[in-house]
């Protein structure tokens, strides 16, 4: 089959098929930011990650950026209030309208409850569907010690898993990879113990609505977005994107 055929033939395979606003849900290191970056190119969809945003914010050295700044060094929170409103704002934004993926929100129930009655002035959201990746413990944290991040294009990589051609150069533009700051063995204990108490209770309100399905992330990254692509098309069938967007 020829290039252009088979990009059609894909095409047309995926047309029925309108993934809407997907949550990501999952402890550090699950693999949320990878999948997220799996999807958006897949459906032309933004990755939305909270985190990414916040470290946009510290850079910037905005007022959000400096309060966020000590919070996510020690792995605690920033409070919900403030990282609502960044969400309201760059929901809004139109390249969110046929759809987005929320990479790391909500990360307590009250962001979730605020979530569900958000109705931004942009026009309805179609209903939500949120997705965990489910990872035992154990396995996260050479995942997190290991991670380098391209910060031109945000692309992660992995030195143990994953590891780009060059040892420290992105394989698409050839920047210097980074570590996060936050990403040593102490902080990671802080920010699974914040995950339990916080963000784990999210799990529960996603799974009343009916509208969520859980994932084993200890498998491939390829596996595991085959995984994630089987129940976004169930959920879909279930509840549907419809016109909203
Ligand atoms: P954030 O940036 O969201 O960090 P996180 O949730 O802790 O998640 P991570 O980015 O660490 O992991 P991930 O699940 O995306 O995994 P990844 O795909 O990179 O948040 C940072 C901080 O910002 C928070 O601690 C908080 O302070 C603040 N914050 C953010 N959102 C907030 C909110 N809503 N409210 C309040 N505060 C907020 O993968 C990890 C590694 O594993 C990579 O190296 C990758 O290559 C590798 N990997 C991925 N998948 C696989 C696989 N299948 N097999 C092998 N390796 C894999």
């Amino acid at each position: 089959m020829n290039t252009n055929l088979a990009k059609h033939t894909a095409a047309h395979a995926e047309a029925p098929f309108l993934p809407g606003p997907i949550l990501l849900l999952g402890a550090p290191g699950a693999g949320k930011g990878t999948q997220a970056q799996v999807l958006e190119s897949r459906f032309a969809i933004p990755q939305i990650s909270t985190g990414d945003l916040l470290r946009q914010h510290r850079r910037n050295h905005t007022h959000l950026g400096m309060i966020a700044d000590g919070l996510m060094s020690k792995g605690q929170l920033v409070p919900d209030d403030l990282v609502n409103q960044m969400v309201a704002v760059r929901l809004c934004e139109p390249d969110t309208r046929p759809g987005f993926i929320l990479d790391g929100f909500p990360r307590t129930l009250a962001q979730a409850e605020w979530l569900d009655g958000f109705s931004p002035d942009c026009g309805p959201l179609p209903p939500t569907v949120a997705i965990e990746i489910r990872i035992d413990e154990t396995q996260l944290l050479r995942r997190i010690t290991g991670r380098r991040t391209c910060p031109s294009c945000n692309r992660i990589y992995n030195i143990y898993f994953n590891p780009p051609a060059n040892d420290e150069l992105c394989d698409d533009d050839r920047t210097k990879l980074v570590q996060r700051a936050d990403d040593t063995e102490q902080a990671f204990h802080k920010r699974m113990q914040v995950y339990r108490d916080q963000t784990m209770p999210v799990i529960p309100h996603y799974q009343s609505t009916g509208r969520f399905r859980s994932i084993e992330g200890d498998a491939p990254v390829e596996a595991v977005s085959a995984a994630i692509l089987a129940a976004l098309r169930q959920l879909r069938q279930e509840f549907p994107v419809g016109g909203a967007l």
